[in-house]
């Protein structure tokens, strides 16, 4: 497995690649791997001829500054899971070696990025929009991989890789979670003890949510799950909203083929958690 560090670097390995005609695959991260992560090195190696990683916590999509310092990091056994699972490339560039001189430029998305987590989070999508154009321009990859984890950026990536015209095909990937439902992420390990088993009704308040969907109203549903979450004092919820699938604009109605995501966003101590279920109906 080969590790750049710098531009210059990276460009030599890529060019190589091109040269030999290989269909790059590329799966995005800020290290701390976990098994979510790797779901979707394992797509891209089934899909793809080589496997690129890229591990950098990119302080412009942070809003909170302790977030970003608190944010995990763990290189060492992220390089050898990446080894393990058979990864070709991996990325890790230095902040000054992304980010020369600061980043002026800034990138709206429209009214799609002042919902959900851009309410809470001004300035976080101008942030992976910024930092995943440099990628898709330094790697050029044929396929990126995302999650549904982050559904918001999944859609937010698909919009500028559609309206800026990158030349690559934007994939995807199912939320892994742990046997007790709650879904992977880097941030779980900051978790208190205590509060461990509280991060299992954020699922369990998804599942109730599309269990009810089709018999009550949106605000019936918003209702029960208000009570839902008043038990769990220590889940703060920021939102909990009931949208289309492809747009994140709220729905009145919930009718047949709608495609409805189920959206939250919790504080549980000092950890920020997300989570989504996307139903056909
Ligand atoms: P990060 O949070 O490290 O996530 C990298 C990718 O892994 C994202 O596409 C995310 O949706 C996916 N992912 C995280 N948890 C997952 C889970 N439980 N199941 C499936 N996929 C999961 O998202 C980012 O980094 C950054 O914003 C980035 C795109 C790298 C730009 O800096």
């Amino acid at each position: 497995m080969q590790i750049c560090k710098t531009l210059t670097e990276l460009k030599q390995a890529i060019d190589v690649l091109k040269n030999n005609r290989k269909k790059i695959g590329f799966v995005p991260t800020m290290g701390a791997l976990h098994q979510g992560h790797l779901s979707l090195y394992h797509r891209c190696k089934q899909e793809c001829d080589v496997t690129v990683a890229s591990i950098f916590v990119n302080p412009i999509q942070f809003t909170n500054a302790e977030d970003l310092t608190q944010y995990p990091r763990n290189e060492t056994q992220d390089l050898q899971m990446l080894e393990a699972i058979g990864c070709n490339l991996v990325f890790m560039p230095s902040v000054v070696e992304m980010y020369p001189t600061p980043a002026d430029i800034k990138i709206y998305f429209g009214t799609i990025e002042e919902k959900l987590e851009g309410k809470f989070r001004p300035g976080h999508f101008s942030g992976v929009g910024i930092v995943v154009s440099k990628l898709f321009h330094l790697i050029a990859p044929d396929v990126a991989y995302f999650g549904q984890k982050d559904l918001q950026q999944y859609l937010i990536i698909k919009m500028m890789v559609e309206q800026l015209s990158f030349a690559v095909k934007v994939v995807c990937c199912d939320i892994q979670r742990e046997p007790d439902g709650l879904a992977m992420s880097s941030r779980n390990v900051r978790i208190a003890q205590q509060h461990r088993d509280d991060a299992t009704s954020i699922y369990k308040s998804l599942l109730l949510a599309q269990s009810i969907l089709l018999s009550h109203s949106i605000h019936e549903i918003k209702k029960s799950i208000e009570q839902f979450y008043y038990p769990h004092s220590a889940l703060k919820l920021e939102y909990f909203e009931i949208v289309d699938a492809d747009t994140l604009e709220d729905i009145s109605n919930i009718g047949i083929n709608q495609s409805v995501a189920i959206c939250v966003a919790c504080q549980l101590g000092n950890v920020r958690l997300i989570d989504n279920l996307v139903v056909n109906i």
